[in-house]
């Protein structure tokens, strides 16, 4: 990816990993805007980057994205950028709940429809760009699925799998197609706890690490900081060592939320 000159559409732009972005590209000189569903963050962090600018949409509703769509490209026509961060990461408890009727939908609406949906929005006015980026943000949980969020690790299995097939299908356009693929990090994606997790890598160092390979290694295709690297390429190891891999990482990520609570 082109580290400045762009103008990049950040949605979970308020807080997070997509704020640690949105204000590392503003810093180098890009035009930014970030979008959520409204709250005060998105208003903050506009207030504390001067040029940023901010705008609202609901990444589960289709007529949303839609409008939202229509409304950025026609204000920032030289839009050639998106970031896919926004997300939620929701608990379920598949023998005690029925998931499927409330949160799940969320879910997969928001980190699976959403950012489809919002790329073929986004597509027609990115091709008439000199040069573009679609950056999708899996997990390394999208390699090694983390039981207690089954529905959140195949949302996330499922944007690396379209993400690959839009490369391929994008591969004789200048629109560049990147999957951000980060650790455990210090936000409150799953509540406050996680942001003061001492086992989550710091969003500043992740944020940092991240934009050295993107400034350092502009054609790479997965964005991977070292941290995320044992849960990349887990698969790697072979059918055995994999599965050894998940029951240990699940029984350890098990036993530390027990100890939390
Ligand atoms: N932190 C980690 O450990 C980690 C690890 C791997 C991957 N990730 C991924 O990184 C991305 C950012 O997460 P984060 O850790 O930075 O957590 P975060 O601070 O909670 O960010 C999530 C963002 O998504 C936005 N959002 C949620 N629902 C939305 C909706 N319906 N419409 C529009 N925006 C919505 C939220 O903004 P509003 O509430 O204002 O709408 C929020 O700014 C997510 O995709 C997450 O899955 C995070």
């Amino acid at each position: 990816m082109k580290a400045t000159g762009n103008t990049v559409l950040i949605t979970g732009g308020g807080s997070g990993i997509g704020r640690g972005l949105a204000e590392a590209f503003h810093k180098l000189g890009n035009q930014v805007i970030i979008a959520g569903r409204g709250n005060k963050s998105l208003d903050e962090t506009v207030n504390a980057n001067a040029g940023m600018k901010s705008l609202k949409v609901d990444m589960t509703s289709l007529s949303s994205i839609k409008a939202f769509s229509a409304q950025v490209t026609a204000e920032y026509p030289s839009l050639n950028a998106v970031i896919h961060c926004a997300g939620v990461m929701i608990p379920e408890d598949l023998l005690n709940g029925k998931n499927y009727q409330s949160d799940d939908d969320v879910t997969v609406n928001t980190n699976l429809l959403g950012p489809i949906r919002l790329t073929e929005e986004l597509l027609p006015a990115f091709r008439k760009q000199p040069h573009g980026t679609i950056m999708t943000v899996t997990s390394g949980l999208a390699f090694v699925p983390l039981a207690m969020y089954p529905t959140y690790c195949a949302t996330k299995a499922g944007i690396h799998s379209y993400t690959q097939s839009l490369r391929y299908q994008l591969k004789d356009t200048p629109i560049q197609v990147i999957e951000l693929i980060p650790p455990y990090v210090a936000t409150t994606l799953t509540g406050e706890f996680q942001a003061k997790d001492p086992n989550a890598m710091p969003l500043n160092e992740f944020i940092s690490e991240t934009m050295d390979i993107l400034t350092n290694q502009p054609n790479a295709t997965e964005i991977c900081v070292k941290r995320v690297y044992p849960l990349r390429f887990a698969e790697g190891e072979g059918q055995d060592k994999y599965q050894q891999f998940l029951m240990r990482f699940n029984e350890m990520m098990t036993a530390a939320r027990q100890h939390r609570q």
